[in-house]
């Protein structure tokens, strides 16, 4: 029986530009229409804590601030991965209308690839401005990144033999590859660029929800001014983590299962003006997360993630089936609250019960 180690991290695009570039997407932003320059320039009626996180350079302290736990959330994630040595980093991600578009936009698929050619170096572009990567490598560099065909094309038989109609992909559309919550999880987990040698199985949910066509789409061009279908619903994406774990917990293998996403966007949270995040919602699935009560986000409602901003929290709900599972509990959680850098973001590591790939509480 595989052992399991369980994560959760941000795939927040700041991390692979330089910090300067950061404070810069409140203003691509405005630039873009997403954010009403009037509500930009009206700073007397942010919220005091907006404010003096935005200071008196234009968030440039904050920002180094932010990275700075951001880079040690992904060391710590790293180091844990590296001690638990995993034939398999299985991640659940969203697809932001990068391989799935208008003609079939499905609520799960298991990507099933031996490698994957992916240029996450110039993510920086659309929201931040700049191509410049804190590499300094071309933006159009390639990244390999290693996929597992057995491990994916295996959890694919299983669920739909366990009636869980998912989809799978067998090829790439995105000129860039896999999509970002994937590729910079993986660029992520390897700052420092000595190689990510684990094999990953990508597992789309589509998060979007009622935003897909209108933010994603728009983001590319190809938007339309309409509420698309739902997601599947936080019932169905627990249900989703507790199959997948069911399925690797049976296997030979050793798997890191991992939640990749930030929580509530101010980039989805309209009722901000999608100017900053819904604070109290992500607080509330913070206490959720270190009393060890994630076992009821199962119960989330559809409707309120799409009202805080927390549609991609939906990788997380599946991850927290997926714990629930296997009765794996957080024993590091660090959560990182932000007005200015558009997500709050979380950190955490389920061990398994052999207490490999542990780590020292903070
Ligand atoms: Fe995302």
């Amino acid at each position: 029986m595989g052992d399991i180690i369980g994560m959760g991290l941000s795939h927040y695009p700041g991390p692979a530009v330089p910090v300067e570039a950061w404070p810069d997407m409140l203003t691509q932003w405005v630039k873009m229409g997403r954010i009403d320059p009037a509500d930009f320039a009206a700073q007397d009626k942010w919220p005091a804590a907006m404010r003096a996180e935005w200071g008196g350079d234009a968030g440039q302290s904050s920002a180094r601030l932010h990275r700075d736990r951001l880079f040690a959330g992904y060391a710590r994630l790293r180091k844990a991965l590296d001690d638990f040595q995993p034939d398999v980093v299985v991640m659940f991600g969203d697809d932001q209308y990068e391989n799935f578009k208008q003609d079939c936009i499905p609520a799960f698929a298991v990507g099933i690839f031996d490698s994957v050619a992916c240029k996450p170096f110039g993510t920086g572009r659309v929201p931040f401005g700049t191509d410049a990567n804190i590499w300094g490598v071309p933006a159009d560099t390639e990244l390999t990144v290693q996929c597992s065909h057995e491990a994916a094309a295996g959890l694919c038989r299983d669920l739909l033999a366990q009636d869980f109609d998912v989809a799978y992909s067998r090829a790439i559309r995105h000129p860039k590859g896999l999509s970002h919550s994937f590729a910079l999880a993986v660029l992520y987990l390897d700052l420092e660029r000595k190689g990510f040698p684990y094999p990953i199985v990508p597992l789309s949910v589509n998060c979007y929800c009622n935003q897909l066509i209108k933010t994603a789409a728009g983001a590319h061009g190809e938007g339309a001014d309409e509420i698309s279908p739902p997601a599947p619903t936080p019932k169905r994406c627990f249900a989703f983590g507790r199959a997948v774990a069911r399925y690797y917990a049976a296997s030979p293998w050793r798997v890191a299962i991992i939640g990749s996403s930030s929580w509530s966007h101010a980039s989805l949270t309209t009722k901000h003006g999608r100017l900053y995040p819904d604070i109290p919602a992500d607080r509330a699935l913070h206490e959720d997360l270190k009393n060890n009560r994630f076992d009821r986000w199962g119960g989330l409602d559809l409707s309120a993630l799409e009202d805080a901003g927390q549609h991609e929290v939906l990788n997380w709900v599946c991850l927290a089936g997926a714990m629930t599972e296997l009765g794996q509990k957080p024993q590091f959680v660090d959560y990182v609250e932000t007005h200015v850098f558009n997500s709050n973001k979380c950190f955490a590591v389920f061990p398994p019960a052999d207490g490999r790939g542990s780590v020292p509480a903070v």
